[in-house]
């Protein structure tokens, strides 16, 4: 991107700050189950408040479609960050018209504020100008701090930015540096590992990085479209055979520009998909009309470890095998602790996103805290590695 202003450049006291986060975490029943999202925006609510801003968030909450909705209050999520932050913050039923002018009318200096879901109106999601007008009203500065919702153009992520002077806060700031060091402006040779179900719901991702990455290692279901294209046996495997052509289309294209793709050699391999149902090893050649591939193999796991061992950039999205049904968590878990491991020795730089990878990576132990940097993103995060432009993002740009 072409570059955008960050927090340095603003003079905060006594001003009206929007600052649009992404407090769509995760609940149930009432309650916030992962609070990652909220802990990577404290800094930026911080600093604001240090320098004496009026800081007033403004946010999504669920689908619910442009009505409001009490299931997808941000009420409940409001409480919660107050909590984290360590100091009251406010909330205002509506993030529009009267109800939030008077919330914000009534906020001293240093005061956080949280305003009613922007999705309660249609005019959110179809970035309506006038509502966008409306959204800025309560504010004199823009700063956006929710990556995960910049690939959506809606008023409070695109619309508003265009309307006010308008700054990345602290979290977008780093997501974004993380990003560019990953395939922006990368350390070479970057290693990139995607995997997953679908050949289809990645193939905007996959044709982007053969012509960005030196080797892309595909795994996980996706991965035996990629060996039946090139006429490998894989029995009752997940996969789509309509792709096929596809998949040959891009080995086609990494092999012209100079990308080695490294499929697995060998899958472990069940006749169902069961926890620790009966499963072998086998070469991926061997796969039996009755067999499914349900994760990489031993050899495969050593294929990739020499492609880490060698890399300076890894990039990660997807899991190599069915990895919420043990024992097919092997060949994920032991590959992300690799990775892991030489990014806390400083020999490379470990880059991953996307809901599953999260997923992964918190369920194989001692890898989340190994890597450079963990996307809480997931839409954005798969939408900036197919190298589209983010509205959100380049609404900042300068
Ligand atoms: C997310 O959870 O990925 C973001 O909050 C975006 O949500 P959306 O997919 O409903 O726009």
């Amino acid at each position: 991107m072409a570059g955008y202003n960050t927090l340095d450049t603003l003079d905060v006291t006594g001003k009206r700050v929007l600052v649009r986060l992404d407090l769509n975490v995760p609940m149930k029943d009432g309650a916030i189950t992962d609070t990652t999202r909220l802990d990577r925006v404290l800094p930026t609510i911080k600093e604001l408040v240090g320098n004496g801003a009026k800081v007033i968030a403004l946010s999504h909450f669920g689908r619910p479609k442009g009505q409001p909705n009490p299931d997808m209050s941000l009420a409940p999520v409001a409480t919660a960050l107050g909590e984290l932050l360590g100091q009251p913050v406010g909330f205002a039923a509506d993030c529009i018209g009267e109800t939030a002018a008077t919330a914000v009318n009534a906020m001293n200096d240093g005061d956080v504020l949280v305003l009613e879901n922007t999705r309660f109106h249609a005019g959110e999601e179809t970035n309506d100008p006038e509502f966008a007008k409306a959204l800025a009203a309560n504010g004199d500065l823009y700063v956006n701090d929710a990556f995960s919702a910049a690939h959506r153009a809606h008023g409070s992520t695109e619309g508003i930015a265009r309307t006010l002077p308008s700054v990345a806060g602290r979290a977008m700031q780093k997501e974004l540096e993380a990003l560019d060091a990953a395939l922006g402006n990368p350390e070479r040779p970057v290693v990139a590992v995607v995997g997953g179900a679908k050949v289809s719901s990645k193939i905007e991702l996959l044709k982007n990085l053969v012509g960005k990455v030196d080797h892309l290692l595909i795994g996980g279901a996706m991965a035996n479209t990629f060996l039946a294209a090139r006429g490998m046996p894989v029995g009752k495997s997940l996969h789509e055979p309509d792709l096929k052509g596809l998949a040959l289309e891009i080995l086609n294209e990494a092999g012209t520009k100079g990308c080695e793709i490294v499929l697995p050699v060998d899958g472990v391999v069940a006749k169902e998909l069961a926890p620790n149902t009966k499963s072998m090893t086998l070469a991926a050649d061997q796969t039996p009309d009755d067999g499914m591939i349900l994760d990489a193999g031993t050899s495969s796991v050593a294929e990739f470890g020499i492609r880490f061992e060698g890399a300076k950039t890894v990039v990660w999205n997807g899991p190599l095998g069915a990895f919420e049904t043990p024992p097919f968590d092997t060949a994920t878990t032991i590959t992300l602790r690799h990775v892991g491991m030489l990014a806390k020795a400083g020999r490379l730089k470990a880059i991953a996103g996307g809901g599953d990878t999260v997923a992964a990576i918190n369920h194989a132990g001692n890898v989340y805290e190994n890597f450079t940097y963990v996307s809480t993103a997931g839409g954005a995060f798969l939408e900036w590695l197919e190298g589209k432009t983010l509205p959100g993002v380049a609404a900042l740009e300068k």
